[in-house]
């Protein structure tokens, strides 16, 4: 039956109604295996943050499994610093990167708030910008709710086709060169941050990546469908419903615009956005650095993701994980019938 369903996939044509099919999963005690550690300061963003090694973010905790099973991703709590010094933080990236026809799926039980942190749970290529970058969640200091955004070179924007959920955009030019890099940006309304988001149990956020355009839905805890429960081994984007934020083809070619994408997740503290006067002072005192780097380290009690799974889905029939340093075939015959032999092998040792 199921090697019938899987073929019977594989032979439909593409036009398939946003029919996924789970490629790749990181969850449990496997969740870290397939990412990169950065061991670098952030010298990305300007922030006052050293992004550890697997090894460092392992020996001090700062990344691991918690007894629930859950991934523990978090900024140093424990630590006091001298002038000048990063707190140590973590910045993960897949070792795999996602085609356009992709789409992927977090949900997470808390993320990381408070004075100075700025976390993100992200996608970008590793030519940027050029290849795009998807920003699902990012959030700073201490606002009520988190920002959803792309990131592109100039000439995409969200175009006023968009049907969204959201109704608080922005900004529309995708453009790094716009408006101080803020990009094409919309804020994800209700319980999409900080303690109001761990209170509410947390939540799932779907980001689908197609060539049609991309597309972020955010579920609380208790208005995930039902067709997300559970360890949904296909998601039909059909069931969810409007998306929160979306950025359609006609304003924005996603095929041009976008390379296939690493996620990201990390935190950084103070930096290019969260560490700008303007922005920190809107929700926090004092001085960044001075104030809350430097300052009691129990400020961090609550700078941490908790990441129940991240989730990886592709169109059935399609290439769409380009493993660590492998290059993408070409969706030739042979390589179909490559794909349906390990599918059919795949099934047959179910
Ligand atoms: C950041 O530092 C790393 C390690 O030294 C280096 O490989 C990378 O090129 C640097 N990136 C930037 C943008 O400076
Ligand atoms: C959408 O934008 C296009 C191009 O700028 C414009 O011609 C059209 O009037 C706009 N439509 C609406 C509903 O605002
Ligand atoms: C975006 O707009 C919302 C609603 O007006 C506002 O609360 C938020 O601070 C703005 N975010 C950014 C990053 O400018
Ligand atoms: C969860 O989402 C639903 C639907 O958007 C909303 O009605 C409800 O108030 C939200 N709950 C919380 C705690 O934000
Ligand atoms: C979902 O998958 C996890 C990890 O593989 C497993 O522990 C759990 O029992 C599964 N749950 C269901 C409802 O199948
Ligand atoms: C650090 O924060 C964690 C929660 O992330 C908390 O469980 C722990 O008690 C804190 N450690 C210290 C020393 O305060």
């Amino acid at each position: 039956m199921r090697l019938l369903a899987v073929l019977g996939s594989l032979l439909l044509p593409v036009l398939a109604n946003a029919q996924y099919q789970m490629v790749k999963e990181y969850i449990g005690d496997s969740f870290f295996d397939d990412w990169a550690f950065y061991n670098n300061n952030d010298n990305l963003t300007n922030g006052n943050a050293f992004f550890v090694s697997a090894k460092e973010a392992s020996q001090d905790k700062l990344a691991f499994v918690n007894d629930a099973g859950n991934a523990i991703m978090k900024v140093d709590n424990t630590s006091n610093l001298n002038f000048n010094d990063n707190r140590n933080t973590i910045r993960i990236t897949s070792t795999d990167r996602f085609t356009v026809g992709s789409l992927w799926i977090a949900d997470m039980l808390h993320v990381p708030y408070g004075c100075s942190v700025w976390p993100a749970w992200w996608s970008s290529a590793p030519n940027w910008p050029a290849g795009g970058e998807i920003d699902t969640l990012e959030g700073v200091n201490q606002v009520t709710m988190s920002h959803m955004a792309l990131h592109t070179a100039p000439g995409c924007v969200q175009s006023n086709t968009s049907v969204e959920t959201s109704t608080l955009v922005n900004t529309t030019d995708c453009s790094t060169l716009a408006n101080n890099n803020e990009g094409c940006t919309v804020t994800t309304p209700g319980a999409s941050y900080g303690p109001a988001f761990a209170a509410a149990g947390g939540g799932v956020f779907v980001t689908e990546f197609a060539s049609k355009g991309i597309s972020i839905w955010f579920f609380n805890r208790t208005s995930l469908p039902q067709s997300l429960q559970g360890n949904a081994s296909t998601v039909d984007t059909s069931t969810l419903g409007t998306p929160t934020g979306n950025w359609p083809s006609d304003g924005c070619n996603i095929n041009s615009f976008f390379e296939p994408q690493q996620l990201v997740f990390d935190i950084t503290l103070c930096g290019d956005f969260a560490g700008t006067a303007s922005i920190f002072q809107q929700t926090c005192t004092g001085i960044c650095y001075d104030d809350w780097v430097l300052g009691s380290p129990s400020n961090y009690d609550t700078a941490y993701f908790e990441v129940q799974y991240v989730r990886v889905y592709g169109q059935p029939g399609e290439l769409t994980v380009i493993p660590s340093g492998g290059v993408r075939s070409a969706g030739t015959a042979a390589v179909f019938t490559v794909l349906v032999a390990v599918v059919a092998a795949v099934t047959l040792a179910w």
